[in-house]
């Protein structure tokens, strides 16, 4: 029971008669200020039943109500502010927590349901953008988020694999690439192939007819066009498991778009039946007048499938694997109109399960203010912010702490850990700039200060030869530690908000304040004092400790025990 309930269980107890419990727990209010209390029940709202003023009623509710949970019941006006029983709370969530340790705030609402998450999907012979990175880490962690309510993710890659894009590396690489090249540094090579035909074929267009020419020698499996793309797929892939490596990220499937080559006539003809195919200038199209969108392209005229042709077989072939209780696609804010043309070509089949797929937006990395582009060759290599972060982690610790034990892979859960939290912190849908100082900072709101304050929290129960039990005299009373307390118990509340927003900045913030509130708390606190609250505090050291690892888990950094 969170604060709320305790109260409106002890008001309603005297009012049953009247209100239900929840019209109490509805009337409730949290105090804008702690000289009121955690909880003020407007007793105003109870005028017209007993026909007096609040006033009055709120001194008779204070008489009656069973003091027990409270610290004191005050009357001020026509409001009654209850200050909960600091030591009884305490003793309630430490003993919570030290029996459910990470789980505590599981919960089991998702019922096993199955949720894929079409997370990263960058495109293959291109370097993964900021943007990838953003829907990578996103993803991820509403992958745990939405695990401890109790569901069951499944992590896609939809990899860009498919589309004249291919034509054109194909041309570019028979005109101007080598083997070795593309061995010795795979995208960096085939994106210099993709930026020079993009530049030659400004000048000479009919480059742009043999580029749609391989295409279709590739989609009618022509033995050389596929070896080749295959063989740009595995060194794509390649490089892109090392940044994945990285991140620590693994994905359930990596069925991108090629999956869906033989996968579309299903959807085409299915349209066809339903007569929801016409045709325009050659081109065939589902009109989405209703939905006040503009008609889906599905098949261009000469025949090509289209980006969106492929989701929805994608969307139905999950469907049908999965069977899906919610289907969600993290990916950035500028596919909106493409998601919700997806959702309403499906419905317009008749696949009502198209309201339980949610396309999580978020916002664009920016560079002095500038769009980030790949075309031009422009692009803020992903690998190289790791390893910068990485290295300055290495820094910092070889000053702070140079007698580290496995320090390497300290530097590198550092490292990371801030590039990932300086993704999450921020809600999903601001957009950002891109500041490489600004992400391997580790002072302030960052990955690095929650781990650094996890670590602390360890080495203080190391040095205390703390010994974890659960039915300890568990009672806090004073101030520092009940605003500890206070953000221990909203934990699971937290959770689920995260999960039902799809918000890992929710959790960010959680970890951040936790982390504020107990350093301030190790501050004016004698912890190791010998006395009856020993126990307690070093319960409240183990509990915090417990929750930042966790929240560091769901957004998926990890939590070194020494830094
Ligand atoms: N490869 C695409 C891109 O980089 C993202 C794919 C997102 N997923 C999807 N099912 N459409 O823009």
């Amino acid at each position: 029971m969170n604060n709320k309930e305790i109260v409106a269980k002890a008001i309603f107890d005297v009012v049953k008669d009247d209100l239900s419990l929840e019209q109490v727990e509805q009337l409730l209010e949290n105090p804008k200020s702690v000289d009121h209390g955690d909880v003020a029940f407007p007793a105003f709202s109870l005028a017209k039943v007993y026909r007096k003023a609040p006033q009055q009623i709120a001194a008779d509710l204070a008489e009656k109500i069973d003091g027990q949970s409270f610290e004191k019941i005050e009357v001020v006006g026509p409001y009654l502010n209850f200050f909960m029983s600091k030591s009884m709370i305490s003793e309630k969530i430490l003993k919570e927590i030290m029996t459910q340790k990470s789980h505590y705030g599981d919960s089991t609402i998702g019922n096993h349901g199955k949720v894929p998450i079409d997370l990263s999907s960058p495109n293959i012979a291109k370097p993964i953008s900021m943007g990838h990175l953003r829907s990578t880490v996103i993803g991820n962690s509403i992958g745990f988020i939405l695990e401890k309510i109790g569901y069951e993710p499944i992590r896609i890659n939809h990899l860009g694999d498919w589309g004249t894009q291919f034509g054109k590396l194909i041309v570019a690489y028979k005109k101007w690439g080598s083997e070795e090249a593309v061995k010795a540094h795979p995208i960096t090579e085939l994106l210099r192939l993709y930026v020079e035909f993009h530049e030659v074929a400004e000048k000479e267009p009919e480059l742009n007819d043999e580029a749609r020419a391989w295409f279709k020698r590739l989609e009618e499996d022509d033995a050389e066009a596929l070896s080749l793309w295959q063989w740009f797929r595995d060194e794509s892939m390649e490089e892109f498991n090392k940044i994945y490596t990285m991140l620590g990220v693994e994905f359930d499937s990596l069925n991108g778009e090629a999956f869906y080559n033989d996968k579309m006539e299903e959807i085409t003809n299915m349209l066809e039946e339903k007569h929801l195919l016409k045709e325009d200038q050659g081109a065939e199209i589902v009109d989405l007048s209703a939905y006040d969108l503009n008609p889906a392209l599905i098949r261009k005229s000469d025949g090509a499938t289209l980006y969106i042709t492929r989701d929805l077989a994608a969307a139905l072939y999950r469907k049908r694997t999965y069977d899906f209780a919610k289907s969600i696609y993290v990916v950035g804010n500028e596919q909106s109109y493409h998601f919700k043309q997806l959702k309403a070509v499906l419905k317009e089949m008749g696949f009502d399960w198209s309201d339980d797929m949610y396309h999580v937006r978020f916002g664009l990395i920016t560079q002095g203010g500038k769009k980030l582009s790949t075309r031009k060759g422009k692009i803020v290599l992903l690998e190289e912010v790791l390893n910068e972060a990485i290295d300055s982690a290495n820094e910092q610790i070889s000053e702070k702490n140079p007698d580290l034990e496995n320090k390497e892979e300290v530097a590198k859960q550092v490292g990371v850990g801030a590039v990932i939290f300086h993704d999450l912190k921020n809600d999903r849908m601001n957009n950002f700039d891109f500041n490489l100082e600004e992400v391997v900072r580790f002072e302030g709101e960052t990955g690095p200060y929650v781990q650094y304050t996890h670590a602390r929290a360890m080495s203080l129960l190391a040095k205390a030869g703390y010994t974890e039990t659960t039915n300890a005299d568990f009672k806090l009373n004073d101030e520092a530690s009940w605003e500890v307390i206070k953000l221990i118990q909203k934990y699971p509340e937290t959770v689920m908000q995260a999960a039902e927003k799809y918000e890992p900045s929710v959790i960010a913030k959680h970890a951040i304040k936790l982390a504020q509130t107990f350093n301030k708390y190790y501050a004016q606190t004698k912890i190791l004092t010998e006395d009856d609250q020993k126990d307690a505090r070093l319960a409240l050291v183990h509990a915090v400790a417990i929750l930042l690892k966790e929240d560091l888990r769901l957004l998926g950094l990890k939590a070194p025990n020494k830094m």
